[in-house]
This record gives C-alpha cells, sequence and structure tokens, in this order.
C-alpha cells in the first residue's frame, strides 16, 4: 500500500494545494523543552470519524485522572463547546478573537465544571477568522503563539481540527506536538491519510520541526465487522506502534452524550464508550511515563 510508503517525501509533491501555504515561510524554530502541557492536534480532515468525541471524552478523562487540560475547539462548527455543554450562539469570547490577536486564550476560555477541564470555545466566527487571516502575517502561527502564554497552566491541550486541511487544521498543527489521528476502520479511511500525512510532513518542514504523530485512533470500532478487522489489520501493519492499543467501540452512550452537553463520563460513567476512553487516556499517560489512577479513587496526580 503506497499510502504510508509515500508520505516521507510527500511535502514536495504538494499533491495537497493547502501544501502551498508554505512556500517562503520562516523554517521551524526551536521549540520550548520545559515541562509545560503536550498539545495534540485531534485531526482528520475525514469527516464524523471521532475527532469531536475524541477530544471532549478524552479531556475528561484526562481531568478525572487529574490532568489539568485545556480543550481547544478549533472547528467552526462548534460541535465540542455544544458538546461541553456550552451554547455556541451565545459566546462573548471564543477562538476568534485568539486567533484574531484581540485576546489572550485565558481570557476567552470557560470552564467545564460538569467534567473538570477548561474550554476554548468556538462558533462560526471561526470560518470568517480563516478567510481573515489568509492575508495575515505569521498566519499560520497564531494559535502556537497564542497558547505559549498559557501552556505552563496545562498538562495536556487538545485540539479539535475541522475536517479539512485548510488554515484552521494548519494552525493546529503548528501548535502542537503531537497529532492524535481517529479513524474509522473503513475502506476509504486509508485514502484521506495520505493527504494527511503529507500535511503533516510539510509542517514538520517548514514550522513544526518536533511535531509527531501521536497515535492513530480506530474508533466506531465494531469487532463483528470483517473490513473493520481488515483495515484495523493493516493500520497495525503500516502504523505499528503508532496504532493505539485501545480501541473505540462504536457505543450509542458516546452518540447521546453531547446532546446533553456532557462527556460520556458525566453522562453514564459505566458505558462503555466512557470506559473505552478512559483506557485511553490512561494508554496515552503510560506512555509517557506518567502516573496513572482516578481523581475519584484518589490515584495518583
Ligand atoms: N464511538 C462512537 N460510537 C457511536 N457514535 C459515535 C462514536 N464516536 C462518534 N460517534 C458519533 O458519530 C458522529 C461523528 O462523530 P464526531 O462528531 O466526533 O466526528 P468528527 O470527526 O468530529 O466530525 P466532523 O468531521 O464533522 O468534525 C457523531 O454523531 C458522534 O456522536
Ligand atoms: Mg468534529
Amino acid at each position: 500500500m503506497g499510502l504510508v510508503r509515500g508520505a516521507g517525501a510527500a511535502a514536495l509533491k504538494l499533491r495537497n494545494p493547502f501544501l502551498l501555504v508554505y512556500k517562503g515561510l520562516p523554517s521551524g524554530g526551536a521549540r520550548c523543552e520545559e515541562p509545560m502541557a503536550r498539545i495534540l492536534a485531534v485531526a482528520n480532515q475525514k469527516g464524523g470519524v471521532g475527532k469531536t468525541t475524541t477530544c471532549i471524552n478524552l479531556a475528561a478523562s484526562l481531568a478525572a485522572m487529574r490532568r489539568r487540560v485545556l480543550l481547544v475547539d478549533l472547528d467552526p462548527q462548534g460541535n465540542a463547546t455544544m458538546g461541553c455543554g456550552v451554547d455556541k450562539h451565545a459566546l462573548e469570547r471564543s477562538a476568534y478573537e485568539v486567533l484574531a490577536e484581540e485576546l489572550p486564550p485565558d481570557r476567552a476560555v470557560v470552564r467545564v465544571e460538569a467534567a473538570g477541564f477548561d474550554l476554548l470555545p468556538a462558533n462560526r466566527d471561526l470560518a470568517a477568522a480563516e478567510m481573515t487571516l489568509l492575508q495575515a502575517r505569521l498566519r499560520e502561527q497564531r494559535l502556537r503563539l497564542a497558547l505559549q502564554r498559557v501552556r505552563e497552566d496545562y498538562d495536556w491541550v487538545l485540539i479539535d481540527c475541522p475536517p479539512a486541511l485548510g488554515l484552521l487544521t494548519l494552525n493546529a498543527l503548528a501548535a502542537a506536538d503531537g497529532v492524535l489521528i481517529p479513524m474509522q476502520c473503513e475502506y476509504y479511511a486509508l485514502e484521506g491519510l495520505t493527504a494527511l500525512l503529507e500535511t503533516i510532513e510539510a509542517v514538520r518542514a517548514s514550522v513544526n520541526r518536533g511535531l509527531e504523530v501521536e497515535g492513530v485512533l480506530r474508533t466506531m470500532f465494531d469487532p463483528r465487522n470483517r473490513l473493520a478487522n481488515q483495515v484495523s489489520a493493516q493500520l497495525l501493519v503500516h502504523f505499528r506502534d503508532k496504532v493505539f492499543r485501545t480501541v473505540i467501540p462504536r457505543n450509542v452512550r458516546l452518540a447521546e452524550a453531547p446532546s446533553h452537553g456532557l462527556p460520556a463520563l458525566a453522562y453514564d460513567r459505566g458505558s462503555r464508550g466512557a470506559l473505552a476512553y478512559l483506557a485511553l487516556a490512561g494508554e496515552m499517560l503510560r506512555r509517557a511515563g506518567a502516573p496513572v489512577g482516578l481523581a475519584t479513587a484518589g490515584g495518583a496526580g
């Protein structure tokens, strides 16, 4: 499968027209080494693969493990905002003002009390920001510069990307240490990966040398589906230990919870979906060499 093999030299091919954005940019500066938040872009330009569901539920799970978490909604759809119980139509301050450099992030952040993490909310204004930014200086670095100001306040920052490889996703990739790629194990899922990997490669070659693929997450997984198992096996062949061992099952509680403005952990703590995202948070913390324990169980912080 040429899909992953081709990714190494991909930046040169400019198969994705948006990569033209990088021409003439200053090359990637050194990243800060201090122990600060690990910033993850949750990205896949394919729509409906579970990016937002992963952001909300992973944020809640990390918070339950006593981590200080900021969830950045970088999608004009505002689904992460609504899913956290924040009305996107009533925002006075949002990610738009932060990207437009009108506000520092901490002035726009709201607390999601039910889940114990912070949210930088978004709504359709962000689509306007994307247009305005096209003309702006350092247009793909706005989020990175903004997050530098709050990075010490958090252990994890998760950025919910829109389903496109546009300027908003580029801002997320430029700001991130790693990319978490949610994938539904179906036939066309693999095709989209090439463009995403090319974009990651181009960002690495230009503004963010340290960007890594944090991991590929199998979402909405149905083990009875033969194709899903085949695609999953292919993913393991090509991404090996980059594929999270935790698999997120298809679970109706995960789909219901956002309509109550809650993560699954707050909506139905014992549901398979909530438990799967807790397992994912545990896997990520273990990978990072950190102690794992639930806050309510008096575990390690
Ligand atoms: N594991 C799951 N089980 C059942 N339903 C799920 C699961 N994960 C996500 N969903 C549902 O699938 C739909 C798409 O999920 P989600 O919004 O998280 O995807 P997305 O990648 O963020 O979409 P978009 O590209 O539009 O931003 C939603 O209705 C969500 O509730
Ligand atoms: Mg989404």
